[in-house]
């Protein structure tokens, strides 16, 4: 037998549980080790009527079982209360099923106001009022599980029961779109069509079917569902007597019915009506995104006079990877705001190792300094608020799953050094999608802003595992690309242990993902221990480059990238190699005790010196030129691609000193055709 399925810790709440199959799932959940809320109002079938007796019985047997519960008896409209109840016993709320029901069954004919009405408010409305007062604590704590409860009858229809079937099948939608919110959070929804002898049903179901059809037949799925291990999230299952299918939605090719500059006629749906009912070859649309792609799609075929039908090749490739290019490029997340004191610039210097042992530290560390500032790389956390408050899941066009995202590569650019405080905004918007075959990568582009000033650019390169094959294109003139390190033995190299905690400190900048402290979590993800952020890499890779090549000053960064090779962990210590190339340190960074590469392609380009002279290479020696050629180089970039075009050459230099070289330099007027084709994805590594 498998390890046993456990709730220890976890608070659930089953509302309508005085009697039916609430009682018995709250009692499954109570030997389980879960904390119990056991909600019913204790009325008639029909909503008359109140009692506390039917709770408080339940409650009764949970506890003479050995385990925790307690009793509320609000009607489900009331949803803040029973969450109240939830948090006073039990400081936390973490499963909720939806179980309260009545019956006010009626042909559709005789059905009253108050028939449709109180239906509604206890299945739908009830539903909807407990979830949403649970809601955003189950995001704060990144978990949540949540059930419908809908209904055969609202699946397929029941005569009679016209108003508790709109109800029920409003519960699966109502389920669908929390599933799609949800997901980022770790909460997840599904929906449940049981069947069961209750008091609902003795009145339709012959005596012996009642009897045989156990509620404790149907417990066992509530039970998985709402369990941490199980990943389902917006299913439908038909559940009783012991067995447990899954349903989903099934759409016939189709046919399209109009051609291009020509009306569209009811006679054609006459004529195409068993083609457009005929579910030879039906595809199963999974999201929105798919509904949206065939009518792309259709406006295509008509505008090139192609074909009856819908592709179903290309239909089913967007299917499957739920990403369209055409609907996601382009689309702007809700801008974000994001709020900081020199606090937030300490924590953040903390949090990427830098320490008072070090005097040279202490200027980002200690804001009575005379020179107090916020290290460059503090730049990213303002963008990523952006991401973090839910804007990515609601682009439309980027379906996919998020536990399947990888941070593939960072760049960062400023143009002012970071206020050591202040208020900035953020707009990010969809730059490109790329179809890497193995995954799709989303290029986001984020610009932060001190009112109406631009204080820095950022371009995230997310990678999702799984979601290529869409058909779309793999390089884009978008991306800010890495860059190979010179093949020459480093110029400098650095190196510094993280502690135990980094990541735990770290984290306090705002990226709460738990797979950096969870270690349960990050046993999910296939990690031994929770693993530390790549942007904390990130950060003491560019800390390193300041310190050798800028004397600490914040103020001669311009930019970095880098890619993400591979997770480090707390603990380990992180080595920079860096080669001096003009402004330009390229860089990659390495776990020092295993050898294995973490940041790759990347560098650092500087601003030059205040005073003009070039910064002086301990090894190499400066060369006064190396400034004119850094100078070339940003003049080149900043002409853009159309100059670059026009000139298409390749320029040399050789650089003597004494008679012997001691500089090579190369001006390259070509569009960075052999820069981009190194641009591989991240396959295994990238940063979760
Ligand atoms: P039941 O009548 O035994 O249990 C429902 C419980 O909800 C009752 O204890 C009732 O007091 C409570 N309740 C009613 N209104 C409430 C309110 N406003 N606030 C709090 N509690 C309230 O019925 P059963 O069969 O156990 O049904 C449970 C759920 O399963 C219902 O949502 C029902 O519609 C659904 N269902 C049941 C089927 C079955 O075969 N038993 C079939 C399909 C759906």
């Amino acid at each position: 037998m498998l390890e046993p399925l456990v709730f220890d810790g976890k608070v659930v709440i089953v509302t309508g549980a005085g009697g039916g199959l609430g009682r018995e799932y709250a009692l499954a959940f109570g030997v389980r080790g879960a904390s119990v809320v056991v909600n019913d109002l204790g009325g008639d079938i029909k909503g008359g009527g109140k009692s506390s007796n039917a709770a408080d019985k339940v409650v009764e047997e949970i506890k003479a079982k050995g385990g925790k519960a307690v009793a509320n008896y609000d009607s489900v409209e009331d949803g803040e209360k029973l969450i109240q109840t939830a948090l006073d016993a039990f400081g936390r709320i973490d499963i909720i099923v939806n179980n309260a029901g009545i019956l006010r069954d009626r042909s559709f004919g005789r059905t009253s106001d108050l028939d449709w009405d109180l239906i509604h408010r206890v299945h739908l409305r009830g539903s909807f009022m407990v979830t949403r007062a649970a809601w955003n604590h189950m995001k704060k704590q990144k978990f949540g599980r949540i059930i419908m409860t809908s209904s055969a009858a609202g699946i397929y229809g029941n005569f009679g029961q016209a108003n508790y079937s709109a109800a029920k099948l409003g519960l699966l939608g109502l389920a669908n779109t929390l599933a799609i919110e949800g997901q980022k959070y770790n909460i997840h929804c599904n929906t449940i069509a049981p069947t069961a002898g209750s008091r609902l049903t003795e009145t339709v179901m012959p005596p012996v079917l009642c009897e045989s059809l156990k509620a404790e037949y149907v417990a066992p799925l509530v039970l998985w569902l709402s369990h941490d291990q199980c990943q389902e999230n917006g299913g439908l299952f038909e559940v009783g007597a012991g067995w447990i299918g899954k349903l989903r939605w099934e759409r016939s090719q189709g046919r399209i019915v109009r051609k291009k500059n020509q009306g569209m006629f009811p006679e054609t749906v006459r004529d195409q009506w068993d083609n457009i009912c005929d579910f030879t070859n039906a595809t199963k649309p999974a999201n929105i995104n798919e509904s949206v792609a065939t009518l792309v799609e259709v406006l295509s075929r008509v505008e090139t006079d192609e074909g009856i039908a819908p592709n179903p090749t290309s239909a089913m490739a967007t299917a499957a990877s739920g990403i369209s290019p055409l609907e996601a490029v382009g689309q702007k997340l809700p801008e974000s705001t994001f709020s900081y004191s020199q606090t937030q610039c300490i924590l953040y210097a903390l949090g990427v190792g830098m320490s008072t042992k070090d005097d040279d530290h202490l200027k980002f560390l200690y804001e009575g300094h005379e020179d107090f500032s916020c290290l460059p790389t503090f730049g990213v956390i303002p963008s990523q608020a952006a991401m973090m408050d839910g804007g990515l899941g609601s682009v439309p066009g980027l379906n996919f799953d998020f536990t399947r995202l990888l941070h593939g590569e960072q760049y960062l650019e400023l143009f002012k050094p970071l206020p050591t405080s202040g208020t900035l905004t953020s707009q990010a918007r969809i730059a490109d999608v790329l179809d890497k075959g193995s995954g799709a990568v989303i290029l986001l582009d984020v610009h932060t802003y001190s009112g109406k000033e631009l204080l820095c650019y950022n371009q995230y390169s997310l990678f999702i595992v799984g979601a290529g094959g869409f058909g779309g294109k793999r390089t884009s003139d978008k991306a800010m690309s890495t860059v190979a390190h010179p093949n020459r033995t480093p110029d400098a190299v650095m190196t510094d242990t993280t502690t135990r905690d980094q990541a735990a400190l770290y984290r306090l900048s705002g990226d709460w993902n738990p797979l950096h402290i969870d270690p349960s979590f990050a046993a999910m993800g296939g990690f031994k221990s929770p693993i530390l952020h790549g942007l904390c890499s990130f950060g003491f890779a560019a800390r390193h480059v300041l310190k050798q090549y800028a004397n600490n000053d914040a103020s001669r960064f311009k930019s970095i990238k880098v890619r993400f090779v591979k997770p480090v962990l707390p603990g380990q210590s992180l080595q920079t190699e860096m080669w001096k190339e003009g402004n330009r340190i390229h860089i990659q960074c390495k776990v020092k005790e295993s050898g294995a590469v973490v940041l790759s392609g990347a560098y650092v380009d500087l601003h030059a010196a205040a005073d003009g002279s070039p910064q002086i290479l301990p090894e190499a020696g400066g060369l006064k030129s190396e400034l004119v050629f850094a100078e070339i180089g940003r003049r080149i970039k900043d002409l853009g691609a159309e100059m670059v075009k026009k000139v298409n050459a390749v320029f040399g230099w050789e650089i003597t000193k004494g008679g012997n070289t001691a500089a090579q330099w190369s001006i390259l007027c070509r569009q960075a055709e052999s820069a981009r084709e190194h641009h591989a994805e991240p396959e295994a590594g990238g940063d979760p």
